[in-house]
């Protein structure tokens, strides 16, 4: 954005008297807020605060809270990242990615004729990558966790004994996948049966798996009773993960993306996930267009970040895989002149089309659930936590003695060159599977600094809608001046250059916008929803607010 000030002042007060409602305002509080995708975990994770807990003590409260209350997401079968910004300003990142089991292969997912095998990647035990949330929670705890561990652990376990009320959204999941469960699950598991709404479901099972970890300490999970239970069970279902797997996994401290848009300070997940340099690519391609003259969700805002998307995405299917394997070259991806370069055919005239950046052709398959869930402390930290088993419940097995679903992450690698994964999202060699390889991710945890202080959290599900999902939220609140609230309720776009597709929310664009977009030669279809975004915003008067996005069961908590 080059802002010329006057003129900004004086659109903003037109915009928000005529096209933007009033802000509706999120959550406030003075001291704390977490924010996540259900109203327990917050709750869970503000009880935490309360007691004198930091946002790292509460950022493992509310992990295991939601791997307890929100199954299809949130888990300790999977992986995730966190980014972090102490109230020093000191910053830093945690990756507990899964990985490649030893045994895994390149071509593992092709038959004999190199075709992909349909599903293989996706559900069964074939799909699951060594999971990496305890050893990831431990990390977090040695390193900055000040309250006693069962202090920490407690609440999950309890609320696994007493059970989790059924919500209107989580009964049509459960209804949704329960052919897929009976699929892939040799014996009935607790998700079988029908389950509605209002209905009290409990995790005796999860909760003694939990008590086990939190008295016996990581060790429990990765070489302990458990990790025998989990590779037994896994070996039972024709999978490859070893106990050798579990012992080697650890978690890894990273540096993050951190970059530079007008007068913010944006810190991103760094590889292996894709969220921060793609990112900083789209921001930095932007920043050069005057963003806040546009009108909110109009024509040339759409083209402006439609054809930056398109131009990064093609890049991360090139470039982009695990750093510990791959050579990433992202100084020159985020280099001014190159992204200049790339932006240099671009024109409100016409769109360039995906294939004249590079080639390929994709049918998509989807499905989706990950979780996002951002938290500022009383002393002024924050962390921004994305945590997924990749598609919603995973690969759909479920370890009934040990009370969790696994991931089905192994479908974030290029199973083929040019293939598609479940996001229409195609790789090239960089994301190849290799042994104790981490997958590509597209999670994009992110905290923004404004004048060097703290001014956002936030992330969000979605696989590659993440990224853009992201984009847009930090842009509405900074471009477009909205609230919180505001900015991650607002209707979202997305493309991810293969398809060539803008994906919109149904219902959210008016019908001449979309008639100007065909006309311009674009071609649209619709997703709901793009992206499920959580976050807070310091005001600055210093209070914090917060954006709990209505598209899920989403509660923002504070005090
Ligand atoms: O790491 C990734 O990019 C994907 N496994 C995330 C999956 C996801 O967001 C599904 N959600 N809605």
């Amino acid at each position: 954005m080059k802002r010329n000030l006057v003129f900004s002042l004086t659109f903003l007060l037109i915009i928000s008297s005529c096209t933007n409602k009033p802000v509706e305002e999120g959550l406030t509080a003075k001291n704390g807020m977490v924010v996540s995708a259900r109203e327990e975990a917050s709750k869970i994770g503000i009880e935490i605060l309360k007691k004198g807990g930091n946002a790292f003590d509460a950022m493992i409260a509310t992990d295991l809270a939601l791997a307890v209350s929100h199954q299809s997401a949130g888990n300790i079968g999977g992986g995730g990242f966190m980014v972090y910004r102490k109230a020093n300003g000191e910053t830093g990142a945690l990756d507990y990615r899964e990985k490649a089991p030893l045994s895994a292969s390149k071509d593992m997912y092709l038959d004999k004729q190199g075709n992909v095998i349909k599903g293989l990647s996706l559900a069964g035990a074939m799909a699951i990558g060594v999971p990496g949330t305890i050893a990831g929670i431990f990390e977090v705890y040695e390193k900055f966790g000040s309250l006693p561990i069962e202090t920490i652990f407690q609440p999950a376990i309890d609320l696994a004994n007493k059970g989790v009320v059924v919500t209107t959204k989580q009964s049509a999941k459960i209804k949704s996948h329960l052919k897929y469960f009976k699929l892939v699950n040799k014996e009935e598991i607790l998700f079988q049966e029908e389950i509605n709404a209002g209905d009290t479901l409990r995790f005796p099972n999860l909760a003694n798996t939990l008590d086990r970890v939190m008295k016996k300490g990581k060790d429990e999970f990765y070489k302990g009773e458990t990790a025998r239970k989990l590779v037994d069970f896994i070996k039972d279902n024709n999978g490859i993960i070893s106990l050798k797997d579990l012992e080697l996994y650890e978690a890894v401290w990273r540096d993050p993306v951190e970059f530079e848009y007008d007068n913010l300070k944006v810190i991103s997940m760094s590889p292996p996930s894709s969220g921060g340099v793609c990112l900083e690519q789209i921001m930095k391609m932007i920043e050069p267009y005057d963003i806040n003259d546009l009108a909110h969700n109009s024509l040339d805002y759409i083209k402006i970040l439609v054809e930056a998307e398109r131009r990064s995405f093609a890049d991360r299917s090139y470039y982009l895989g695990d750093p510990d394997f791959v050579s990433i070259p992202k100084e020159q991806l985020v280099g001014k002149e190159y992204l200049l370069e790339r932006m240099s055919n671009f024109s409100f005239d016409s769109p360039t089309p995906s294939n004249e950046i590079s080639y390929g052709n994709v049918e998509i398959l989807e499905s989706d659930e990950t979780t996002h869930y951002s938290i500022v402390d009383q002393f002024g930290n924050a962390i921004a936590v994305t945590t997924t088993l990749n598609g919603s419940y995973g690969s759909q097995l479920y370890c009934s003695e040990l009370g969790f679903f696994l991931n089905n992450e192994m479908d974030d690698f290029s199973s083929k060159p040019g293939s598609p994964n479940m996001f229409g999202l195609i790789g090239g060699s960089a994301n190849k599977i290799e042994p104790q390889k981490r997958m590509l991710s597209s999670m994009t945890p992110t905290i923004v600094e404004k004048e060097n202080k703290l001014f956002m959290t936030l992330g969000s599900p979605g696989g590659s809608r993440i990224i853009t999902s992201v984009l847009q939220t930090i842009l509405n609140v900074h471009e477009f001046n909205m609230s919180m609230n505001r900015a991650v309720n607002s209707a979202r776009f997305h493309h991810q250059w293969m398809p060539d597709i803008i994906k919109i929310e149904q219902n959210s664009f008016n019908s001449k916008l979309i008639q100007e977009l065909k006309l311009f030669g674009y071609n649209i279809d619709y997703k709901d929803p793009i992206g499920i975004v959580d976050g807070i915003l310091v005001k600055p008067n210093g209070i914090l607010e917060a954006g709990a996005d209505k598209r899920g069961d989403d509660t923002a908590v504070g005090f």
